[in-house]
């Protein structure tokens, strides 16, 4: 059983793959947190509980000589009654008092995780709803708790009703509140910028609160929706790392505080900064789902365990397993100037190739010759390509290739159509100019009619054009929060209807065109996080596309996302440093792969590589879209980047080891592999050698480079039986 309720001692355990997670419901009615981590048996773990009062300490309201409520550890924390650490709720009643105490009010467990309506979640079977309520005011939190018996992960979500007969403004309405012992951690965060997203940053945990956010309206490049508690000593396979990813894509905040009772307390959800919510009686507001996952074998235990997570029961469930298109991408090659002659050249080149997709980026439409107009007229752009698209999409598949095209469905130009029509489809407050990035919008898409509009126009195209894949762009962050469509005091719940709206239109256009695979886009990887996974089963990375500098990006990334959701492409290299053609081939083989490049430039010998490439990425594509990931060296440390990615069966892997620079005393360093089976015997036919998989892991091999900087190796690992 996943689920169980103790009724003598009223605790819950759940019980998941290699993980329990454990509360009961104290003598006050209170959930209090009792465990997280690796699965342990049902014994009674009240305890636990250390009552030690501050002498400073408040007692409940009523409850004079008990516990404070400070000295639980909480499910989910509340404010206004004694309880100073940062509460997950904050709901203003109608006499403007925010107060309420989230007390136990019943339980269900339910065979089959319910959807949410209006935002991605995980799927997922039995589940647990908590039901709290505040015994005067009726307000209540629903939470929900799901367990996965084939991965370390825990989905939780809060959902807050207003069980009065007044309104009720949400100040605060965050999904979670986690307790754990100790406050001996580092806070582990991925941060970044524009052609720099996901770097690693790991701090101890200080007193007081650590804030992740985003205020953007987008999940972001600068913070990605991700924090991690790790022990100081855990490494990459060694330790505790527990890990808090929030599946929504939308301005966010998560924090640890480690606060003075003695343990960490990690919260949030959506951004609260700027935020408001206006429940009416009845009315309920679902949170977006937080997935935990634990490790007790390191970083690479907790990334493992969201990759799994994800790819069985997050992905767009169509496509996170299908063999994903070999793209050639127009941008890098021809930004906005080409015109049919041009992109036919283009991909005659490829053909033969193995390349199969062939996308047309940004400048198809409107007056689109460059970033300053255009956006919002997604209509062919006939002077480009005489007699529409058409002519050129036969073009491309009467090569057996397939076609693709870009679209920025969620913005707009000034100098554009759709803007002098309708100037108030974009976001903006009257009487103020609006703020401009790269020249451009965004579409207020908490209004309806705006978003019937971007279904309109984006499925017209789609429509009328056999078009097999799309690259969904969003380039640039939200500003002035605020609609035409809405009340004055209603308008703090823009950036989270933002998003509400945005997973309307992808439901509608990516949902509604199931023939075509998407991809993700945001300025690079800005709008990286698992609620658009949901969608898009992968998401440009970054548009830094130098192999170097992607080692790093796509490294991060790693730490919670499967490299299936990574789109990785070959490209000239751009910063004056040479990188070989294989180099580039092996680091963009390491997720959905493709090229961006201008293909009429490479030399005959190149192109040949791109078909060696192609054949051996083909050969690999499942351990790609289904293979366990093993981070064997980080390129943030050390002079050399490796990823090993073995099949679930453990019948096959993939080493790609990369070295930066070479080193000129020539000192031999090995490798140790992981995660292969100790007992089986394997052979790595490029080294000749033939071994245990305990070897291999324990005594290592030895990477052979060619003695050039930035080179890197790839070679296959496979069980002898497998190879028969
Ligand atoms: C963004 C994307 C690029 C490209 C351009 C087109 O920057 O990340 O890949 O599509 O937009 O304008």
């Amino acid at each position: 059983m996943a689920i169980t309720y103790e009724p003598n001692t009223r605790t819950f355990f759940l019980d998941g793959a290699g993980v329990s997670y454990a509360f009961h419901i104290n003598d006050a009615g209170y959930a209090e947190h009792l465990y997280w981590g690796a699965s342990i048996p049902h014994d009674d773990l009240r305890y636990t509980c250390c009552r030690q009062q501050a002498c400073w300490h408040i007692t409940p309201p009523g409850r004079d000589g008990e516990p404070s409520y400070q000295s639980y550890a909480p499910e989910l924390a509340f404010f206004g009654t004694g309880d100073y650490r940062e509460p997950a709720v904050l709901p203003e009643n109608a006499a403007g008092d925010r107060l309420c105490e989230l007390l136990y009010a019943g339980h269900e467990i339910l065979p089959l995780k319910p959807a949410m309506a209006g935002m991605p979640s995980m799927d997922g079977g039995e589940t647990l709803v908590l039901h709290l309520r505040d015994g005067i005011t009726c307000f209540g939190a629903d939470l929900y708790y799901t367990v996965y018996d084939d991965c370390a992960v825990i989905a939780r979500r809060a959902v807050y009703r207003n069980g009065a007969d007044a309104p009720v403004t949400l100040r605060r309405a965050y999904s979670f509140s986690l307790s754990v012992p100790g406050r001996d951690y580092e806070v582990l965060s991925l941060y970044g910028d524009w052609a720099a997203e996901r770097r690693i940053q790991r701090t101890p945990l200080p007193r007081g609160v650590v804030a992740v956010d985003s205020k953007r309206g987008m999940s972001s490049h600068t913070m990605n929706p991700f924090l991690a508690l790790v022990s100081p000593e855990t490494t990459e396979s060694i330790g505790e790392a527990m890990g808090v990813s929030l599946v929504y894509s939308s301005s966010f905040v998560l924090k640890a505080e480690g606060t003075t009772s003695g343990e960490t307390l990690v919260t949030g959800g959506i951004q609260d900064m700027d935020f408001s919510w206006e429940l009416a009686p009845g009315e309920v507001f679902e949170t977006p789902e937080v997935v935990l996952a634990y490790s007790n074998t390191g970083l690479g235990g907790m990334s493992r365990a969201f990759h799994r997570a994800f790819r069985e029961h997050l992905i767009n469930k169509r496509q996170v397993k299908a063999r994903r298109p070999i793209v050639i991408n127009s941008w890098e090659a021809t930004y906005f100037s080409f015109d049919l002659p041009k992109l036919k050249a283009f991909v005659d080149a490829v053909v033969g190739t193995g390349i199969d997709t062939f996308v047309l980026d940004d400048g198809w439409f409107g007056k689109r010759d460059d970033d300053t107009s255009g956006l919002g007229d997604w209509v062919v752009n006939t002077n480009k390509l005489e007699g529409g698209l058409i002519p050129l999409i036969n073009h491309v598949h009467s090569k057996g290739l397939k076609f693709g095209l870009w679209f920025e469905p969620e913005m707009v130009n000034e100098d554009s159509d759709l803007f002098r029509s309708h100037p108030d489809y974009a976001i903006g407050v009257p009487g103020r100019s609006r703020c401009y990035g790269r020249h451009q919008y965004v579409l207020d898409l908490t209004r309806q009619e705006v978003r019937d509009h971007i279904v309109e126009a984006v499925n017209h195209i789609l429509h009328t054009h056999p078009i097999d894949y799309v690259k969904w762009d969003f380039n640039r962050t939200v500003t002035e929060f605020w609609s035409c469509g809405r009340e004055p005091r209603r308008q703090a719940e823009f950036a989270h209807r933002f998003a509400l709206g945005l997973y309307d239109l992808c439901r509608r256009i990516v949902e509604g065109n199931p023939q075509v695979v998407f991809e993700g886009c945001s300025g690079g990887g800005g709008r990286f996080d698992p609620a658009m996974l949901a969608y898009f089963a992968q998401i440009w990375t970054s548009d830094d596309v130098d192999a170097e500098e992607r080692t790093r990006i796509q490294y991060g990334t790693s730490l919670v996302y499967p490299l299936s959701a990574m789109s990785c492409h070959v490209s000239a290299c751009p910063y004056g440093r040479s990188i070989s053609f294989e180099t580039r081939g092996h680091i963009a083989a390491l997720g959905a792969t493709g090229y961006e490049l201008d293909p009429t430039h490479l030399s005959t010998k190149e192109l040949e590589q791109v078909s060696n490439l192609t054949v051996a990425y083909r050969e690999v594509q499942e351990l790609i879209l289904d293979g366990d990931l093993y981070r064997l060296a980080d390129p943030f440390t050390g002079n050399r980047f490796s990823f090993f990615v073995v099949s679930p069966d453990k019948e096959r892997a993939l080493l790609t080891v990369y070295r930066r620079l070479v080193d000129p005393l020539h000192q031999v360093e090995r490798l140790c592999l992981a995660g292969l089976a100790p007992d089986k015997i394997y052979t790595i036919p490029e080294l000749g050698i033939q071994a245990t998989g305990a070897t291999l892991m324990r005594v290592g091999l030895i990477p052979v480079f060619p003695t050039e900087d930035f080179r890197s190796v790839q070679y296959t690992v496979v069980a002898i039986d497998a190879t028969k």
